[in-house]
Order: structure tokens, then C-alpha cells, then sequence
């Protein structure tokens, strides 16, 4: 059958990417995006890619869009974070943007939901990495709304896969400490490491499980999208200084911010068994990728949920 994609923030860094896979195959494709953090540039014009300006909070427009394209799946990957202290914004895009295509779903029979979730919905955890078992925790605006839409979505009666993921690396990524710290390097701006472990799993391997989950039918709940191995955010700026081929300065570690979590890990073992699927690029691969893409096409923004993180 032919596959109808309907994916909300789709101009984002993840969605563009799989836009980029799946849009040359014989597929439809329907983006909706407010272009809070995408950019309409970077989806190709294509006869096969529709694209419509607008919010998943506009429960008419969402509605509406899914009775007409009758998608065979809906990627849910529209968030709200950028501005930490915007709750509104965060609860209304992340909950209300979740029931609203859970609704339309349920009412236009769409069976299929890929939702993606931060993993911070596990706060600060009590193991690491950290089992899919491990309760939710969340204590900043992002990861509380990314939760409850995730509740709801999970709870909807739909056929809901919903994605933990780990820091996924691939084009336009404009979060975290990858592009801030070549960025700044590259200005000769100082940097400090926050005293953190993150893990770090490369686009090609996320869009590789995806791949697996569009094409089968899997049992519908949560799963934790990782490495598995957590890598010091001092070691991602070691690799940058090596790559930009400069003196190494002088970087302080400083506590991670009362905002965020020291160690995310997350234990992928569950997802790898059920999905037959391993990421298969190491952290030093997986950044060298990265920095090679800024290299050929340079970091156009970088965003971020945690308010400790300016610099
Ligand atoms: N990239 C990662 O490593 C990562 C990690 C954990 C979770 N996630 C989740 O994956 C999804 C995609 O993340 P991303 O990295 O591509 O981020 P992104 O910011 O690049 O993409 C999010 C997209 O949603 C759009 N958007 C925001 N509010 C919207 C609204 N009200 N209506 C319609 N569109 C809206 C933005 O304009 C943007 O294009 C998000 O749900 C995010 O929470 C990503």
C-alpha cells in the first residue's frame, strides 16, 4: 500500500531528515508546521510534499487535515521548547497539539501514531542508563508537557509507538552542545562544559529503526531510541577542538544548571530486541559525522530548553 505521511513539525531537524529518506519513494507526504524552530527552506518542493502553515493547537485545522489526506501513519514530531518560561506555549503545542491529533485520528480512522518523546520525561533518574521501566519524573516545562501529550497519546486506544530518544545527531541540528561549541570555537569565544553525560546516537541509525516501525506492525507502548553509552559533554568538546584542528583552550566544567539532568542515558536494550535493530555508529563517529555537516553547510540557529545553558 501506499504510504501517506502526516507529519507535524516537519520542518524540524528530524522531520527534514526523514522527509529527505521517504520523499523519493512513491509516497505522500503532509507536513504542518508553524515554523517556530523549522524552517520552510529546508523542505524540498516537491509534487509529493504538501506543506501547510499552521499550529497542532488549531483543533479545526488538525482535524481537518487528517479527514482529507486520510494518512496511513502520523508522525507526531511538533514540540514547543525553546523558551523555557513559556509553559503556555510548551502545554499548548506538546498536550493540546497530542489530543488534538489523537482525536483526529480516532475520528477519521487513523490507526497509527509515531510520536516522539524526550528523555526527559525520566527527570532525574535513580539508574542509569535508564530501563523504559523507570518512572516518569519530568521537572521542566518541555519534558512535563512532552509527558502529558505522551500520556494521552499512549492512553488514546490508537496503535501508538512512542520514541524516548537520546541526542540525535544528524543535518541542521541546532540543539545542544555540538553546534554551540562549534559555534564558539570558531569565533574564539570561550566555552564551559556542564559536568554531564549524554548520549549520542547518529540520524542515520534513528532513521534506520524508523524505517523498521513504518513498514511493520509492532506492539503499540514506549521505547527507549539510544546508544546505550554515555559520553561526557568535555569529551564532545575534545572532539570539536581536534576537528577544527585548533589549541586546545582553557574550558571549565562546571555543575550541570538546577534546570537539568547530569546523566542521560538511556538503555535501549528492550527497543533492540523488539525491532531486531542496533544503532550501529560510536560516539567519535557519530560527532565526526557532525561536525562534517557543519562543515559543508554551517549551524544556521541553536536552540534550547534549559535556561542554564546560555552562555
Ligand atoms: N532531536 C533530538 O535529539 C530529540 C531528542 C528528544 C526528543 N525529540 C523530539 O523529537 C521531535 C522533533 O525534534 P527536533 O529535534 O526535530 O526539533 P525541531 O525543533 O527541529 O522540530 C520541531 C518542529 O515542530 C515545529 N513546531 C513547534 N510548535 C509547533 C506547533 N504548535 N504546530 C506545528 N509545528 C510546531 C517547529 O517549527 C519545528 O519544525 C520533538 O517532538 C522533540 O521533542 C528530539
Amino acid at each position: 500500500m501506499k504510504q501517506k505521511i502526516f507529519i507535524t513539525g516537519g520542518a524540524g531537524c528530524l522531520g527534514t531528515s526523514i522527509i529527505d529518506k521517504y520523499i523519493i519513494t512513491n509516497c505522500e507526504i503532509l507536513v504542518l508546521d508553524n515554523f517556530a524552530t523549522g524552517k520552510r527552506e529546508n523542505l524540498p518542493a516537491l509534487s509529493n510534499l504538501k506543506v501547510v502553515e499552521g499550529s497542532v493547537v488549531n483543533a479545526d485545522l488538525v482535524n481537518q487535515l487528517v479527514k482529507e489526506f486520510l494518512p496511513t501513519i502520523v508522525i507526531n514530531s511538533a514540540a514547543a521548547y525553546k523558551d523555557p518560561s513559556n509553559w503556555i506555549e510548551d502545554a499548548e503545542t506538546n498536550i493540546i497539539g497530542s489530543i488534538n491529533i489523537a482525536k483526529a485520528c480516532l475520528e477519521h480512522g487513523v490507526q497509527k501514531i509515531i510520536n516522539f518523546q524526550t528523555a526527559l520525561n525520566y527527570g532525574r533518574p535513580d539508574v542509569t542508563p535508564i530501563p523504559i521501566t523507570a518512572p516518569s519524573k519530568p521537572f521542566t516545562s518541555y519534558g512535563i508537557s512532552k509527558t502529558a501529550g505522551e500520556h494521552y497519546l499512549l492512553n488514546s486506544g490508537l496503535n501508538v509507538v512512542s520514541l524516548r530518544l537520546a541526542n540525535i545527531c544528524g543535518p541542521r541540528l541546532a540543539i545542544g552542545p555540538i553546534p554551540t561549541f562549534y559555534t564558539r570555537l570558531k569565533d574564539g569565544k570561550n566555552c564551559f562544559c556542564s559536568d554531564s553525560l549524554r548520549d549520542f546516537l547518529d540520524m542515520e541509525d534513528f532513521l534506520d529503526l524508523l524505517d523498521t516501525i513504518l513498514h511493520n506492525n509492532f506492539p503499540a507502548g514506549a521505547y527507549n531510541v539510544s546508544t546505550g553509552i554515555g559520553s561526557s559533554i568535555k569529551e564532545v568538546f575534545d572532539e570539536v577542538v581536534a576537528h577544527l584542528n585548533i589549541n586546545a583552550p582553557e574550558v571549565p566544567i562546571v555543575p550541570v544548571g538546577t534546570d537539568d539532568v547530569r546523566e542521560v542515558v538511556l538503555d535501549a536494550s528492550y527497543t533492540e530486541k523488539i525491532f531486531s535493530w542496533k544503532a550501529k555508529y560510536n560516539f567519535k563517529q557519530t560527532i565526526k559525522r557532525q561536525l562534517e555537516w557543519y562543515d559543508k553547510f554551517g549551524v544556521t540557529d541553536i536552540y534550547s530548553h534549559l535556561a542554564s545553558s546560555k552562555q
